[in-house]
């Protein structure tokens, strides 16, 4: 069977500056630089950030490989603690500028449309230590810092999100202790939840203001959605679900977009004194954003069932108070990363955000497969044969293009990730790209899904599926 995408759909790949750029000539740490100095044995093989994918060195070849895949667009994230120079003062390193600049003018000059995203986990160390997203201040110096990006880059950039996956900070740093500084307090992570949807509303109005009068400048926020399926449709599993899907995918989905926070959501952190402090000002700020397009990183749904023991109220109050994770016998697994794969997801996803969510533009801002040890699919020409990583992608776009028929607004496909890049403990353990990564001289080469993409991109957007692979 065959399957198209319009002519001028989005093709191309998603990285983050901490994950790609290295920290070369950062005069400031994130919590993962200062994270890595503290317990290198929490990374994979003790493999820190400082390199990364070399990118900051190397990023003008790696737009020439782009260019040569026929990619048309981009995702990558300005480091914070690079651009800036005096965290707590905002002021600028003209040399990040000079090199923001040059990086993004030379993907312009190859017809790359890059989004350029604001945040990606990165919080600068001397933030988190005067509480991170809990703080009020850090919402200041964000909007300062995102003001100071639309002004220094906007001439380059038309296409900008505030945020890559807000809500995972907060599973990461308040809850489930994956990336320092590993507190588990749910109340702060919902005051450092609704910090973040304020920064990101101070961000989206100033952008707004300061490009009235351009149409083609355009702000996003980039959510992971993992919807919830119940175990069955007995009520109680289904009220699980639906709670589990307020807390991880509503708070921000609805928010953002409706600029408002799910009236059964705010009941329930109320009846357990859990709202954050707020006031009405920034209530108005949050009620007048509004993104002009949306962002979906799509990798698993979630499987939830109602709690099969009651909750001990002597224990700190967690999520899962109203809700445990169910596994499904059905389940088909990616073995490296433990993720679930279903593709059939994105589809819901899809008329989900036409049916409730004003059918706004939206695009697949990351999907993709980590796997390991992928030097065992070299052939003899060194290239790796990634076949499970072209499959994994037709799946998904085949769901894709049938929400596309049938009238969901989605532009385009980005694939996480362009480089095998280093990730937030895992390090290099689990590769994504489309290029290689060799770590001990940093050179790149092309895998076989690389060459499959540009194949797509030539052949008019049209891609032949197996029909056993998506029955
Ligand atoms: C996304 C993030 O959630 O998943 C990326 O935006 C991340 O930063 C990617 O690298 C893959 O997850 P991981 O943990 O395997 O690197």
């Amino acid at each position: 069977m065959k399957i198209k995408f319009s002519n001028d759909f989005w093709w191309g790949t998603a990285i983050s500056g901490p994950q790609s750029e290295g920290s070369f000539e950062k005069k400031n740490d994130s919590i993962m630089d200062y994270w890595f100095k503290q317990n290198k044995e929490d990374f994979y093989n003790f493999v820190g950030p400082s390199v990364a994918s070399d990118m900051f060195n190397q990023y003008e070849n790696d737009i020439k490989i782009m260019a040569s895949l026929k990619l048309n667009s981009y995702r990558t994230s300005i480091q914070w603690t690079r651009l800036v120079k005096n965290i707590m003062t905002g002021e600028i390193d003209e040399k990040a500028v000079e090199f923001y600049r040059d990086y993004f003018t030379k993907l312009k000059e190859k017809g790359i449309v890059t989004i350029v995203n604001l945040f990606h986990f990165d919080m600068p160390i001397e933030l988190e230590n005067i509480g991170g997203w809990t703080n009020k201040k850090t919402v200041k110096l964000y909007a300062q810092y995102a003001e100071n990006c639309f002004k220094l880059f906007g001439d380059i950039i038309s296409h900008w999100a505030t945020f890559n996956e807000p809500v995972v900070p907060i599973e990461g740093c308040y809850l489930y202790k994956w990336y320092y500084p590993k507190i588990v307090d749910f109340k702060k992570g919902i005051q450092a939840g609704y910090n973040t949807i304020l920064a990101h509303a101070k961000a989206v109005n100033i952008f707004h203001k300061i490009f009235e009068n351009d149409k083609s400048k355009k702000i996003c926020s980039i959510l992971n959605l993992t919807p919830a399926y119940p175990k069955d449709n007995k009520p109680e599993n289904i009220e699980a679900a639906e709670i589990r899907d307020l807390i991880f995918n509503k708070s921000f989905l609805d928010t953002m977009i409706k600029g408002e926070f799910p009236s059964k959501l705010v009941k329930l952190f109320a009846s357990e004194d859990l709202l954050p402090e707020y006031d009405s000002e920034e209530l108005a700020e949050i009620k007048k954003s509004y993104i002009d397009f949306l962002g979906v990183n799509y990798y698993q749904p979630s499987r939830i069932q109602s709690r099969l023991t009651k909750w001990n109220d002597k224990k700190e109050i967690m999520p899962e108070k109203w809700f445990e994770n169910y596994e499904w016998p059905e389940k088909r697994i990616n073995p490296h990363r433990g993720w679930e794969i279903h593709p059939k997801t994105l589809y819901k996803i899809a008329i989900d955000i036409r049916d409730n969510y004003n059918n706004i533009p939206w695009i697949v801002s990351e999907n993709g497969m980590g796997v390991e040890n992928e030097d065992k699919f070299l052939n003899k020409e060194n290239q790796i044969q990634d076949d499970y990583r072209i499959d994994f992608i037709k799946e998904h776009l085949y769901w894709l293009n049938k929400a596309i028929d049938e009238g969901s607004n989605c532009f385009g496909y980005h694939l996480w990730t362009f480089i095998d890049c280093w990730s937030w403990g895992n390090a290099y353990k689990n590769r994504y790209g489309i290029v290689s990564l060799d770590l001990l001289n940093n050179k790149r080469k092309i895998k076989k899904s690389g060459y499959w993409l540009k194949e797509v991109i030539e052949n008019s957007n049209e891609i032949e599926i197996d029909e056993d692979l998506v029955k």
